[in-house]
């Protein structure tokens, strides 16, 4: 006990400054929670918008800061100009807490704080550790191909290749086999002036002194090395982060335990498991298709549905007409769950996922097959991914309908092409295992990212 105590006071705080939503504060307290296991005190700065809940991680410290954003801002769920202006307003505040901190270490001997980890989106971040004299380090939590994807996309705009904001076209990207120009992490949201600043400021080569990447040699080797290329600063892939992580939950919304009481009346493998994240939303008609591919495939189901997720309050009223009856005990419904956990349950056979990068790397991290139906930005990477480079998954193409969607549950969960999916699954779940372990390249990773940290 005193060891640890002592070992602990010789390092020195690390602050986080996640963006708030559901899949960039779950990396980022991940993150904090390994670093936390290494001996650093950590302090999360985070703004008052989706705050994270400060009691699942007891051990850290948590301030949060007015982020001046209007309600009229966050119910129209406009991501890019919300994240635009969230480095707008929060800079001064941030930045007076900050040197706040900062002098408060000097007066009263505090360990002192080596430096601080940003999301790649908040990056007003840079400006603010050169201004209190701290070191900086950037966390991506999108994939290292996502990140040459948006590259291409600066490069093929440049060119005039790429001419509408979202690509129907099948033409492969340039250098990056096996992408489309329809794969492309582009955005229908906002102008396309306000998504290519976007990019230009979340890659922008600033002052920080590191790359920290929720990704891997296993996933993605031919990716990071090519951004090592490119990149003047090093490149940390320690991920899946939420292995190598202590378990803890950072979910917002309460999750709904009693779907794994659900899950253990379920034979082994039979199950799909369907979440579409924090952020993606479904129409009626979507959901309506959805649910009568679910019901039609005859396969047991376990359906997130979360609150907001369908443009129609009134949702409920759409499943009733003869899909309860249809389903029965067959299928369960609840509007969060905890995601982690369920797919590490032995019933669950496969994931039909709009493939968010901590939902796919989650998924494969428990050797579980995929039906990739990609919502927007990096999901359609990452979907491409699964089914074309790691073979792991079945992308849903067009827009849902019963038909589709119930042959492709049935190719994932019944077909001999699913079983073979699954096998590749659990292979890729060994190799990131060994990977995250002594010897490992996420491990030797983890351990030069700590070197460096303690050399600032
Ligand atoms: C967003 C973007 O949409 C995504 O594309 C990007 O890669 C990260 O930021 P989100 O859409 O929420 O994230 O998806 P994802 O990255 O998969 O993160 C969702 C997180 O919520 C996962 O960690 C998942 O475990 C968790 N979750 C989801 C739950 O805990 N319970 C649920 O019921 C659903």
């Amino acid at each position: 006990m005193e060891m640890e105590k002592e070992h602990r006071s010789s390092h020195p705080r690390l602050v986080l400054v996640p963006l708030p939503f559901q899949g960039h504060i779950n990396p980022m307290l991940q993150l904090g929670s390994i670093l936390h296991s290494k001996g650093f005190s950590i302090t999360v700065l985070h703004t008052a918008f989706n705050s994270p809940i400060p009691s699942n991680y007891p051990e850290f410290v948590f301030v949060s800061i007015p982020d001046n954003l209007s309600e009229q801002l966050i119910s129209a769920n406009d991501l890019l100009p919300f994240i635009s202006l969230l480095n707008l307003n929060c800079g001064v505040l941030f930045q007076e807490c900050l040197a706040k901190m900062v002098q408060k270490q000097e007066v009263e001997n505090e360990p002192s704080i080596a430096c601080i980890i940003y999301d790649e989106c908040m990056y007003f971040c840079d400006a603010v550790a050169k201004y209190v004299k701290l070191p900086s380090i950037v966390l991506r939590t999108t994939s290292a191909s996502t990140y040459l994807s948006r590259n291409a996309i600066l490069q093929l705009k440049a060119e005039g290749v790429l001419t509408s904001q979202v690509s129907t076209s099948q033409d492969l990207v340039p250098g990056l086999h096996p992408l489309r120009l329809k794969d492309l992490p582009v955005s229908k949201i906002g102008t396309p002036e306000i998504f290519l600043q976007f990019i230009t400021n979340i890659y922008k080569t600033r002052t920080s002194s590191a790359i920290i990447w929720n990704t891997n040699d296993v996933l993605e080797q031919p990716s990071l090395r090519e951004i090592q290329k490119q990149c003047q600063v090093g490149i940390f892939p320690v991920g899946p982060l939420h292995e190598v992580a202590p378990a803890s939950s950072s979910s917002l919304i309460k999750e709904d335990n009693s779907c794994i009481t659900w899950l253990e009346k379920q034979k082994q493998n039979t199950v799909l498991y369907v979440s579409l994240g924090s952020l993606a939303s479904v129409d009626k008609k979507e959901l309506g298709e959805m649910a009568w591919g679910l019901a039609n495939s005859k396969q047991p189901f376990l359906w997130v549905i979360r609150p907001g997720s369908v443009d129609d309050q009134e949702w409920k009223k759409l499943l009733t007409e003869g899909f309860v009856e249809a389903v029965g005990e067959n299928g369960c419904i609840v509007k969060w769950a905890p995601q982690k956990e369920v797919l590490a349950h032995g019933a669950v056979g496969g994931f039909w996922t709009h493939c968010g990068w901590n939902s796919t790397l989650e998924s494969i991290s428990e050797g579980v097959p995929m039906i990739c139906k990609p919502c927007f930005g990096d999901q359609r990477v990452n979907a491409r991914h699964a089914s074309q480079v790691w073979r792991i998954g079945i992308q849903l193409e067009n827009m849902c309908e019963r038909g589709e969607v119930e042959r492709a549950i049935k190719r994932l969960m019944v077909d001999k092409e699913g079983k073979e999916m699954r096998q590749r699954a659990k292979n890729l779940k060994e190799r990131i295992q060994l990977d995250i372990r002594e010897g490992g390249s996420s491990y030797n990773s983890l351990n030069e990212l700590i070197e460096l940290i303690m050399s600032f």
